[in-house]
């Protein structure tokens, strides 16, 4: 469509809804025509062929035009003051928890009542994991949606997230859920009407009469739970189809070669964006486009897909960044930040899985050369883009990153994996940790890992000891760790549960909807009995270590990620170095992951150029003066150092 035809129809569209001439409006309005041309080209190249392109894409418009109608006036003010503060979500201020509402607080009011907790940790932005409706035994940890609109009443009613996200306003705290868009449950409304053989619902999903297609695109496709779901499709009789189901046999994958599709999950996307959310996470958004013979994952076209909602959210709700949950080589996840004409204006975050799992490495090998090889890649983001930096998860450790990364350090990649897998799923007897191996494919012999910050650091096991030394190394550990993740440029998210220490949870086993997914031993149901009877020593001692990191990280203005970071030449292979600076502050974090002292040259600090005499440690609160008492800076076993140049 031409620039002219296209803003006169946008006009035209406008005028249907009378916006008034307040200056909401008006600022809606303006956004809207500036980036209609982007917004008509990504449709345009995905939809071109679709014989209802034309009409199909007015209510593309149309539905920008409600989600604008019905947002509060308050979330416009907040939209408005986001936009002039440019870039809030880069701020070295805000720190996030990921956490089940059920496991953490019973339910969204019992969070509410947790408030003041996460408060005093210096937690700023949570991270409220699936709230929609799922079927119970069903769920896949509540990412089987089966009505994106309404509150599972498990947790609790919208009424009651009105409520949180009020008492979190109260305390600036930001929001952030989850949005399912690649599948939805079986027994979602849609997928109910597939199965009783309703075409327009049956086009909803990649369903076939026959195993030809799913033939193919299964000889390319890898499996993502081979265990517990081999195969990427699912048989159903009521409708006697085959229905891609990727993820589990109950998440139907939603096809979006039909644009109403496209168009249903933006509204809802506008439905959470309406509800305050700060962040959407954006679940699996690798997985959304589909072509036989590919992998079906990282496809240009889910990119365009991911920019076109990107593009809309600008314009209807521009408080709103979106965190692309994309767990993929490091190579692919670059893009999710945008590519050529839309760099940075695809994801706001992306999660650093990368690093996330080479700390994991290091901390088993003592040795930080594969993170090392990994970062030239990683460091190059476009501005504005950001990483969600975090040692642990809901999900499993993935141990995905290149082979040539750990080739490059003289490893042999399947000696070095299969190494990693026995450290800490626990099979080799000298290792500390306590964890367990989860999807194993036993095609490929491939596998992740299950298992809390904790256990995998050897809490579990020196507890079950009562060994005080192990005790000591694992918390140590457990610090190190978070750390790392802290000063790294992005929005560290910690996991519910690690500000605690908390060890697996076994509980998971006696739960049949639970049982054949081990991911359930690292989300805990948290004993709140317990912790307020101080019991719990471990537990303090980390509580009171990730506040102070915490509050560190807030007071360091060179923590913001204005992609500020450089990494210090390994003078010793043992130690993790980054540079983070600004005009104003120069910080070295230097992270010992072997479990012997180590020593790093001074020289290491003269790198940048920059003559230093002078350090503070804003981690042990002591001064240093370089090159004096030691001709090295001397790291403990799996120590860390937070020394900001000052002369
Ligand atoms: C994401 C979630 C994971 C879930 C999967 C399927 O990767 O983090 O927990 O199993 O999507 O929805």
């Amino acid at each position: 469509m031409y620039q002219h035809s296209l803003h006169q129809n946008i006009s035209r569209l406008v005028e249907n809804h009378r916006l008034t001439k307040e200056p909401a409006d008006f600022a809606f309005y303006t956004r809207l025509i500036a980036n209609s041309a982007a917004i008509a080209s990504l449709f345009e190249s995905i939809y071109g062929d679709h014989p209802q392109k034309e009409e199909k894409f007015n209510v593309l418009i149309e539905t920008m035009i409600s989600a604008h109608l019905s947002r509060r006036a308050a979330l416009k003010k907040t939209d408005e003051k986001k936009l002039e503060q440019g870039n809030w979500h880069l701020s070295q201020e805000i720190v996030g928890m990921s956490l089940y509402v059920d496991r953490f607080g019973e339910n969204i009011q019992g969070v509410d009542k947790r408030l003041d907790y996460l408060n005093d940790l210096g937690i700023n932005f949570l991270h409220l994991m699936p709230l929609f409706e799922s079927p119970e035994g069903e769920s896949d940890g509540g990412y089987a949606v089966s009505d994106f609109r309404k509150i599972d009443p498990r947790f609790g009613s919208l009424d009651d997230l009105h409520a949180l996200k009020l008492s979190m306003e109260n305390r600036q705290m930001y929001l952030m859920l989850d949005f399912v868009l690649n599948h939805t449950s079986h027994r979602h409304e849609w997928a109910m009407k597939a199965k009783a053989g309703d075409p327009h619902y049956q086009d909803f999903y990649y369903m076939y009469d026959d195993r030809q297609l799913p033939d193919q695109f299964d000889a390319a496709m890898p499996e993502i739970f081979p265990e517990s779901s081999p195969g990427n499709f699912t048989y159903v009789k009521e409708c006697r189809q085959w229905v891609m189901t990727v993820f589990h046999h109950y998440q139907w994958d939603l096809n979006y070669t039909n644009p109403a599709v496209f168009i249903a999950m933006l509204d809802n996307l506008f439905f959470y964006a309406n509800l305050g959310v700060d962040i959407v996470r954006i679940d699996a958004p690798a997985f959304i486009w589909k072509r036989p013979g590919t992998s079906c994952q990282n496809l240009p076209e889910a990119h365009t897909l991911l920019c076109l909602l990107k593009q809309c959210l600008q314009v209807a709700t521009p408080g709103v960044a979106l965190l692309g949950e994309a767990i993929v080589a490091p190579a692919e996840i670059m893009k999710y930040f945008g590519e050529g004409l839309y760099a940075g204006r695809e994801c706001d975050f992306a999660y650093n899985a990368t690093q996330m799992a080479l700390q994991w490495d290091a901390l088993a090998t003592g040795d930080t050369r594969v993170m090392l090889a990994a970062q030239h890649l990683l460091m190059r983001k476009p501005p504005g883009a950001s990483w969600i930096t975090y040692t642990r998860c809901h999900d499993d450790i993935g141990l995905g990153y290149d082979d040539s990364m750990i080739a490059s350090a003289g490893f042999q990649p399947y000696e070095h994996r299969k190494f990693l897998k026995e450290y800490y799923s626990g099979a080799s007897a000298d290792s500390p940790a306590t964890g367990a191996l989860f999807s194993v494919n036993p095609k490929t012999q491939d596998a992740r890992i299950s298992g809390s910050l904790a256990s995998l650091c050897g809490l579990e096991k020196a507890q079950k000891e009562h060994a005080a030394d192990a005790r000591n190394i694992a918390i140590q550990k457990i610090l190190l760790m978070q750390a790392h993740s802290f000063l790294l440029g992005g929005i560290p998210i910690l996991f519910y549960g690690d500000e605690q220490g908390a060890v697996n949870d076994y509980s998971y086993l006696a739960d049949p909807g639970k049982s054949y997914d081990n991911r359930w031993m690292h989300r805990p149901i948290i004993d709140w009995k317990k912790w307020e009877a101080g019991k719990n020593e471990d537990g303090k001692r980390i509580f009171l270590s990730t506040k102070k990191l915490i509050s560190i990280r807030k007071k360091l203005p060179a923590l913001a990620d204005r992609g500020n970071i450089s990494w210090i030449t390994p003078h010793n292979i043992h130690i993790a170095g980054i540079i983070r600076e600004i005009p104003e502050q120069r910080l070295y974090c230097l992270f010992n992951y072997s479990n012997r002292t180590a020593y790093l040259t001074w020289f290491a600090f003269k790198e940048s150029g920059k003559a230093v005499t002078r350090l503070f440690d804003h981690w042990t609160e002591k001064d240093m003066e370089v090159g004096q008492d030691h001709d090295y800076l001397i790291l403990a076993p799996y120590a860390f150092h937070i020394l900001e140049a000052v002369g």
